[in-house]
């Protein structure tokens, strides 16, 4: 059998397969509410038989939260209702679902021509290293968020979601505490090590564990962020280790480790051209499970999408070889999710011919 498809269990909670739903912002959420073409969306997926849906990212309850207002709440009384639907829908077909919770922190507006209302806040004001941007949180405004993410959670497990996602990845605001170019902090929220500046992101993890209790914490992370795609938080596997064990420490259950190809190796000149991708290497160096995901069954990665390149569908590569040997345990799947909602049958079932490719166009929709 491949294993993509034997269950997995963290928690007492049991997925069927290892396939995720990778987290895709759609911005259709009207006032932040997640209305019935979202609710039908998700249930497509679930119908579809994905292991584990990772919702689009949803924001927490802190003004400037989010950088787009297509963007979901994942707060107040009729965005939680919306988001209650969702689970019930997910849940009646069968399917299990995280919130990815989320504060987009100091990054700029997606659309130039929706800018934000109000002032962004992120550690130091910055966007960028010389690129001031925004505000600098208080002491005040970092505990109330800390709060605000927290509360999120144990929202989310009130309502009955199966687990839940924090957005630590791609340069939005816990990132943004993670990187010495976004943290200058002089107070317990800086520092010079990256160690040092996991304190953020630890104290929502400890907090959260605290208020939800035995529900699984999934911290999703990456090397690159878009404010500089080049960059690496941890170049080596020593600092990589520094940057993980506190997460894991603090709480986190899972961590889903974000690369735009899944087969591309951390550290080659340690291991080699075929060596342990970022999920490997996390999985390794921390000890716990890990997700990997990028540019599965496609041709071109998410980037290209963004400057409307279309892909085709392709052959899963050495995915499944990669899993076999335990590199990783869980693989999420974006756009090839968009594409085909029942992709995790296609694959099941060897219909790989049946597989559409991702186009942009199919972003205008909620297919
Ligand atoms: C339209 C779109 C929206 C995305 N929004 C999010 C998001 O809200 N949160 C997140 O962590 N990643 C987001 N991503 C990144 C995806 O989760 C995923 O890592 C990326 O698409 C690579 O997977 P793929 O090659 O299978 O598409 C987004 C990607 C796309 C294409």
């Amino acid at each position: 059998m491949s294993p993509l498809f034997e269950p997995f269990t963290s928690r007492g909670l049991t997925l069927p397969n290892r396939v995720a739903m990778a987290p895709m912002t759609r911005n259709f959420a009207v006032d932040g509410i997640p209305g019935p073409g979202i609710v039908d969306y998700y249930r497509r997926r679930a119908e579809g038989e994905v292991g584990l849906i990772l919702s689009e990212g949803t924001v927490i309850d802190r003004p400037e939260a989010r950088n787009d207002p297509g963007i979901p709440f994942f707060h107040g009384e009729e965005a939680l209702a919306g988001w209650a639907d969702v689970l019930a829908a997910v849940h009646d077909a069968g399917g299990r679902i995280a919130p990815q919770i989320w504060h987009t922190g100091l990054t700029r507006p997606q659309f130039p021509d929706r800018p934000r209302p109000g002032e962004p806040e992120g550690p130091s004001g910055l966007f960028r290293p010389g690129e001031p941007y925004g505000k600098a949180m208080s002491e005040e405004d970092v505990a109330d968020t800390v709060d605000a993410f927290v509360r999120a959670a144990a929202d989310a497990v009130r309502l009955g979601f199966d687990c839940v996602e924090f957005h630590g990845a791609h340069g939005y605001l816990i990132d943004q505490f993670f990187w010495d170019g976004t943290n200058q902090r002089s107070d317990k929220w800086g520092g010079d090590t990256l160690a040092e500046r996991t304190r953020f992101a630890a104290e929502i993890l400890r907090q959260t564990r605290a208020a939800i209790g035995d529900v699984p914490i999934i911290l999703r992370i990456s090397q690159w962020n878009q404010q500089d795609y080049k960059r690496r938080l941890a170049p080596t596997p020593d600092a990589l280790e520094a940057w993980v064990a506190p997460l894991v420490e603090a709480g986190a259950d899972i961590l889903h480790c974000s690369q735009r190809r899944f087969w591309e190796p951390e550290f080659p000149e340690i291991d080699g051209e075929k060596g342990l991708n970022l999920a490997g290497w996390v999985k390794k160096l921390a000890g716990v499970p890990t997700i990997s995901v990028g540019s599965v069954a496609l041709d071109g990665d998410f980037f290209g999408t963004f400057s409307g390149q279309d892909t085709r569908a392709t052959d899963l590569g050495d995915l499944e070889a990669r899993m076999e040997r335990g590199e990783f345990d869980l693989i999420a799947v974006g756009r090839a999710l968009i594409a085909n909602p029942d992709w995790v049958q296609k694959v099941r079932d060897g219909r790989m011919d049946e597989l559409d490719g991702y186009r942009t166009e199919q972003l205008a929709e909620l297919i």
